[in-house]
């Protein structure tokens, strides 16, 4: 039965504290008019999990911001359902947008362009750019088929802690949050590509990669030519959403080579979660988590490890960094911020 035909909504999936899980393709109607009254939905994408709304309603976008405990300065970016829907969002054209568009759309790559005056402040950070993708998952389409206009949204984790990969990890990070009474979850399964878009500022010549992310420089230079230098920033100011620590877990975290680290678990006095390869020897009684030596299903467990080591009970998470080569450059990228001391 087509649930657009009854009021009878399908029951939710899970129901923690007060948010509402649902199964996603039955409630698409009912997060459209979530959106159209100014109420954040959580949608699937095939990166992680988005915290949604219009771009166009500003108070919704203040709930937004509200929620996750993000800082006002760091913008958002705006997700269209073509590149049709990106030139009403900009300022004037530019040149690499259809060609980045061909290779990488839908997919998890986000371009930052000169914003159109008509886009409201609040949506981007009161900066003069705007960052849009168009996301790849059969949800966030249908949402953007649905909905008439853009959908800002930034992962909805709260600010600073992992990205969620599943419905579940939300409805855990919202459940005692204060405004997140009947948040709807729109549970599209778990995140395939399980890492944030690429990142990619087009308001400079040579473009520059503001974020590492699921596509990588390689394929981004094969369309552009060269680029430059990716900026890693210590301060939120400098370039916004790119502070030093970010991805981080609520236990102490450190990096290791798989000799420093078999160095720390010998003096080890306390209960160490280890994420590292397959091929690592733990022994007990720290714990072992295995990260795939393959690069794409890597980046899919990322998170989900890192949120399992939280809850192991483990007093802290040592980290075994993959190697330095530019495949695994994103999957470094964050866990060199899960690692970095708290900012001052
Ligand atoms: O994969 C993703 O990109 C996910 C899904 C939900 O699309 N979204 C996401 O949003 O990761 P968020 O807000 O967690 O991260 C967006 C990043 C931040 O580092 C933000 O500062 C940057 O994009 N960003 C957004 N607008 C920007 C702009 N106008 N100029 C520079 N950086 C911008
Ligand atoms: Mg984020």
């Amino acid at each position: 039965m087509d649930a657009r035909c009854t009021n009878v909504m399908p029951p939710p999936l899970l129901s923690r504290g007060m948010v509402q899980v649902v199964s996603a393709a039955e409630h698409i109607d009912q997060a459209v008019a979530e959106l159209a009254s100014g109420r954040p939905v959580v949608m699937p994408t095939e990166t992680v999990y988005g915290l949604a709304v219009s771009t166009f309603d500003v108070s919704a976008i203040r709930r937004v911001y509200e929620l996750k405990g993000r800082p006002q300065n760091n913008p958002l970016i705006a997700h269209v359902g073509s590149v049709a829907d990106v030139w009403p969002l900009i300022d004037g054209t530019h040149p690499l947008v259809e060609p980045l568009a061909d290779a990488c759309w839908p997919g998890p790559l986000t371009l930052v362009l000169p914003a159109a005056p008509t886009v409201p402040l609040e949506a981007i950070g009161g900066r003069p750019t705007i960052a849009v993708r168009v996301p790849n998952h059969p949800i966030a389409q249908a949402l953007l088929t649905a909905f008439p206009g853009p959908l800002s949204a930034p992962s909805a984790n709260r600010s600073g802690l992992v990205s969620p990969t599943t419905a579940e990890h939300v409805a855990h990070d919202y459940m005692d949050i204060d405004g997140a009474e009947d948040l709807l979850v729109l549970d599209g399964g778990p995140c395939d590509a399980g890492i944030e878009s690429t990142v990619l500022d087009l308001t400079c010549d040579p473009p520059r990669i503001l974020r590492l992310g699921s596509v990588s420089s390689t394929t981004i230079s094969e369309v552009v030519g060269p680029i430059a230098e990716i900026a890693v920033p210590n301060q939120q100011a400098n370039a916004p959403g790119t502070a030093q620590r970010h991805y981080a877990p609520r236990i102490p975290v450190q990096v290791h080579s798989p000799t420093s680290l078999k160095h720390d678990l010998s003096d080890a006095i306390d209960l160490v979660v280890v994420i590292g390869p397959t091929d690592l020897s733990v022994a007990a009684p720290h714990l072992h988590l295995q990260i795939p030596d393959d690069v794409t299903l890597a980046s899919r467990m990322l998170y989900r490890l890192i949120r399992q080591a939280d809850q192991s009970g483990a007093d802290r998470l040592a980290i075994v960094l993959p190697p330095a080569e530019t495949k695994w450059a994103a999957i470094r990228d964050r866990l060199v911020r899960a690692s970095a001391p708290p900012m001052q």
